[in-house]
């Protein structure tokens, strides 16, 4: 069941009216609000042994995310769109957006006390968090996704997935190098028409909308579940050209159905962010596979790939290379590619199929 629209009834602990005060009949303002400091703590509280450390981790990251929030919303009366002038280590350009950013989530990170080492996609090797300031966990992340949609003001995003270390002493490059299934916890911000969180620490989705006024993320979706079947595809048509026949025959497939169904919706928006959280708001398929160009996809393992396929197969999807699971994938590298495709189950499994065939 599609759960988008929150109840009060679906919180652990229902709340009851009087909780809230009704101002008048058109708004009601909630007294006892889920802040998703709040919510964290609730599930730290539950976990053996916990320190504070994630929560305290979390918020601080949360701190970083309303900054860029803030300043991606101001870039352009700041001057802070266009080029910062640098090429990044996976050859993109860094726009000025870009580096502000990864200077506040690391900044934020070094002083949440929870940190030991930090893998940013703006950053050639890991980041150290100074030994006095060291703590359990890693964090890997994508400071802004979709840079190339700053100045056309189109919706860009943050991603993280945080780990905890396997090494003792001092914290080594390997303990970066963690597959997927050993994230303990991702998520990722979205600054569209509304910036949003939508976070998992393995229990299921959750979405938190920033509310301004406050400055505090407010819990909105609750388990949030992706349709079992979607209406729409997201690809970069534009690569058809170098895509694997399966990849063009399955668009196709969607394009002109053979069974007399209605074709599919197509929706690209260029930021991984915005196109995954409209595939699990609405769900469909989001594709960005290997092709002639990009033998191994354009989308990094540890900082793109990984953390969202956790989201996604939280909320009942499926994220695939079209080969293997992606967050079973042994990372060599800090920037490795991965080809990705993720969604409903359905229209992934539907796409498999499609690969399947090609290799007969
Ligand atoms: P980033 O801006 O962090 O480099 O990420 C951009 C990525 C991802 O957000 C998006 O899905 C993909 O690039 C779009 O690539 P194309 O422009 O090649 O379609
Ligand atoms: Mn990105
Ligand atoms: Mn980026």
């Amino acid at each position: 069941m599609h759960t988008l629209f929150w109840r009060w009834s679906s919180l652990a602990t229902p709340m009851q009216l009087s909780d809230t005060v009704r101002m008048s009949d058109q708004s009601v303002f909630d007294v006892d609000v889920w802040t998703l400091t709040r919510f964290v703590m609730e599930k730290g509280r539950k976990v053996k042994g916990a320190t504070g450390e994630l929560t305290q981790l979390i918020n601080s990251l949360l701190t970083a995310i309303k900054a860029i929030s803030s300043a991606v919303r101001k870039a352009g009366l700041n001057h802070l769109q266009g080029l910062a002038g640098q090429v990044n280590v996976t050859g993109d350009e860094q726009k000025k957006l870009d580096v502000l950013s990864n200077d506040l989530v690391i900044n934020m990170l070094n002083a949440s006390y929870g940190t030991c080492l930090m893998v940013s996609e703006e950053n050639e090797n890991v980041i150290y968090t100074p030994a006095e300031k060291r703590g359990k966990y890693i964090v890997c992340f994508d400071p802004l996704d979709g840079s190339s949609n700053i100045d056309c003001l189109a919706p860009i995003g943050t991603i993280f997935a945080i780990y905890k270390r396997t090494s003792d002493g001092e914290p080594t490059v390997k303990d970066a190098l963690q597959p997927g299934n050993q994230i303990v916890c991702a998520g990722y911000a979205l600054y569209g028409s509304a910036t949003v969180v939508a976070i998992s620490t393995g229990t299921g989705v959750d979405f938190f909308m920033l509310d301004p006024a406050i400055g505090e993320f407010i819990l909105t979706d609750r388990n949030v579940k992706i349709k079992k079947k979607g209406k729409i595809y997201s690809i970069n048509e534009g690569y058809a050209k170098y895509f694997e026949p399966a990849v063009n025959e399955y668009i196709k497939h969607k394009k002109y159905p053979e069974d007399g169904s209605a074709p599919y919706g197509a929706r690209y928006v260029g930021s991984m962010v915005s196109d995954i959280h409209r595939t699990i708001a609405y769900g469909g398929i989001f594709m960005y596979p290997a092709n002639e160009k990009s033998p191994k996809g354009k989308l990094r393992l540890l900082y793109e790939c990984n953390p969202i396929a956790f989201l996604i197969e939280q909320a009942g999807g499926i994220a695939t290379t079209g080969t293997q699971r992606v967050l079973d994938i042994i990372p060599e590298g800090l920037h490795q590619r991965a080809p990705f495709v993720a969604g409903s189950p359905d229209d992934v499994e539907e796409y498999l199929s499609f690969v399947k065939k090609q290799k007969k």
